[in-house]
């Protein structure tokens, strides 16, 4: 077949056209990701800041939100008496009082988040100030005599634990709205994650586990509506010596979509 020369070189500018238009909308969406990253601020840091880390040090943080959860029922450490450092105007008593959520809150703000007031109000701050710090400064905290927590924890789990609080901890401020509790996520991408994760436990309407008793039940829906900040640990880490699984392996976005999904699922 015999090619005109003109055709080809039109052809050609044709193509060259095509490749500046294809360099125009690729800057253009560069651009507009770039501006929807630096919109997304700090959250999008930590989740570069997660993936980051080597596959061990991964290992021990997810561990490290157990920890902070529940560390006496994932190390079956049994402890009677009340946490020294635990305040006497506390309402809590014996061993709760050493989990580190009760001092220092679900949303790791302590005095300063939704322990402000209530049955767990303490009075004590939260942990943010130590988001982002050298583990190891961290370690020497959990360390001190105000924890008092000795040789009832294990090296590694003081390892995991700074871990959590350097890079495992969010600001949930960002994602949850205090006054209302309500969370603004994908509600359809949230409905996906939950139906081939979690259903299979809890259920398609989050009614299949009840957390409480049959007189007062508490379910999914319950909880995430009740307290959203708790319910996103658990999403993030799971439940402290339970089968169930985590998801931190998702952006934080994709997590708060799931927490959204859960706020439709019926209370009761
Ligand atoms: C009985 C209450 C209590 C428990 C349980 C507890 N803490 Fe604390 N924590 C405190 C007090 C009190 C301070 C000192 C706060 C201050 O300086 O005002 C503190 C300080 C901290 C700080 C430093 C905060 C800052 O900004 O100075 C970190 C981090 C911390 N705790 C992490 C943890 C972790 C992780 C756990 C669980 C392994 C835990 N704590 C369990 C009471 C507690
Ligand atoms: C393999 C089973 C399994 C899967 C999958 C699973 N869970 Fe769970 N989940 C459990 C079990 C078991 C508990 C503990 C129930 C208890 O303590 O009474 C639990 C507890 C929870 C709690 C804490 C309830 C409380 O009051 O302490 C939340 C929140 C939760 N799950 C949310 C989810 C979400 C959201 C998903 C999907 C991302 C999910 N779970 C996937 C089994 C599972």
């Amino acid at each position: 077949m015999k090619i005109n020369q003109h055709e080809t070189d039109r052809a050609n500018l044709n193509k060259g056209g095509l490749q500046m238009r294809k360099v125009r909308v690729f800057s253009f969406v560069m651009f507009v990701l770039l501006l929807t990253c630096a919109m997304a601020g700090f959250s999008f840091a930590h989740d570069i800041e997660l993936n980051q880390l080597s596959e061990e040090q991964f290992r021990l943080l997810l561990w490290g939100g157990l920890l902070y959860d529940n560390w006496l029922k994932e190390l079956g450490v049994k402890i009677e008496d009340t946490h020294p450092s635990y305040p006497s105007e506390g309402k809590k008593k014996g061993k709760d009082t050493w989990r580190c959520k009760e001092c220092h809150g679900w949303d790791y703000k302590g005095k300063d988040g939704d322990y402000s007031k209530g049955s767990h109000y303490t009075g004590i701050k939260g942990i943010r100030d130590f988001a982002h710090k050298s583990p190891e400064e961290i370690m020497a905290i959990l360390k001190n005599d105000i924890h008092a927590f000795g040789k009832k924890m294990p090296e590694e789990a003081y390892k995991a634990i700074s871990l959590f609080v350097a890079y495992g901890q969010i600001d949930m401020d960002e994602y949850i709205e205090r006054s209302t509790k309500k969370v603004k996520g994908d509600l359809s991408y949230g409905a996906r994650i939950y139906v081939s994760t979690c259903a299979k436990c809890h259920g398609t309407d989050g009614k299949r586990i009840n957390f409480k008793t049959t007189e007062k039940p508490e379910y999914l829906g319950t909880l995430c509506n009740k307290n959203p900040w708790e319910a996103l640990h658990k999403i993030r880490f799971g439940q402290p010596s339970e089968e169930m699984i985590s998801l931190l392996f998702l952006d934080t976005r994709e997590q708060i979509d799931v927490l959204s999904y859960c706020q439709t699922l019926p209370i009761k």
